[in-house]
């Protein structure tokens, strides 16, 4: 059983396929009207059934005569859920990091949500790094970037944002701590393996931006009781 829900409301539009393609209104879209992303629900997936009184929800809590437990999901949905994206960039492909670094965020306990591997235009680049423009490395970091195929994801969670800064390390991987993506297994800012979105902003910014429609997918993970109580 699927169905699709779609979200809008200010997010984003920009897709990479807008980018690729030629056709005169996906070209314009860098800076573009806002179309929603569309994202596919797989609830056959859901822990318990929809009709179990773990699916409690708000409205029925008022009325409740005897006690009800709230799957940690759904008490999740009332925090504040973030999505943040993260590449895997180019050199971490080569060096068959790909699955050393998705463990790290699987293992935390966050939400996988998107995953492709993608081989990232220069105009796509630019545009993810457009606030570094300015800086001298730009076109350095813009050769890097599109130097190879990436792994691009998207990761929901409680505070993820800023847990996954702190699981990928700082920027400079020799001043990133032992632990960390970058502290474990790089040694040079401009070879650093993994991107991590700075800003539940610019989270929902690039994942828009790296994810076309129906790329990103909303689950229920059987292991949510067991990660939040
Ligand atoms: P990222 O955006 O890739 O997650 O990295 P970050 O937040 O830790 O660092 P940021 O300042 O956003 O820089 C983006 C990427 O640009 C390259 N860089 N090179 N040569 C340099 O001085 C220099 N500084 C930054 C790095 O690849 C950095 O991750
Ligand atoms: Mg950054």
């Amino acid at each position: 059983m699927e169905a699709v829900t779609v979200f809008g409301g200010g997010r984003p539009c920009l897709s990479s396929s807008s980018i690729r393609s030629s056709q005169p209104e996906r070209t314009c879209s860098l800076s573009c009207s806002h179309k929603p992303i569309i994202r596919t629900q797989y609830r056959h997936l859901a822990a318990f059934s929809s009709n179990s009184h773990l699916f409690s929800n708000i409205s029925s809590r008022k009325t409740l005569t005897k006690p009800h437990i709230f799957l940690p999901h759904l008490v999740a949905s009332l925090e504040n859920v973030e999505e943040s994206y993260i590449m895997i960039k180019p050199d971490g492909v080569q060096r068959g990091l790909v699955g050393e670094i998705i463990s790290r965020f699987e293992k935390k306990g966050f939400k996988l949500i998107g995953l492709k591997l993608f081989q990232c235009p220069k105009e796509l680049a630019e545009e993810h790094y457009k606030d570094l423009s300015a800086k001298p490395f730009f076109p350095t970091l813009i050769d890097y970037i599109t130097s190879g195929p990436v792994v691009c994801m998207a990761w929901e969670g409680v505070g993820v944002v800023a847990s996954a800064r702190k699981l990928i390390g700082s920027t400079n991987p020799l001043q990133a701590e032992p632990g960390t993506i970058r502290g474990d297994l790089a040694v040079q800012t401009g070879r650093n393996v993994v991107h991590g979105s700075d800003s539940p902003e610019n989270g929902k910014r690039e994942i828009a931006l790296w994810f076309n429609e129906g790329e990103v997918i909303q689950w229920t993970s059987t292991l949510a009781p067991w990660l939040r109580e």
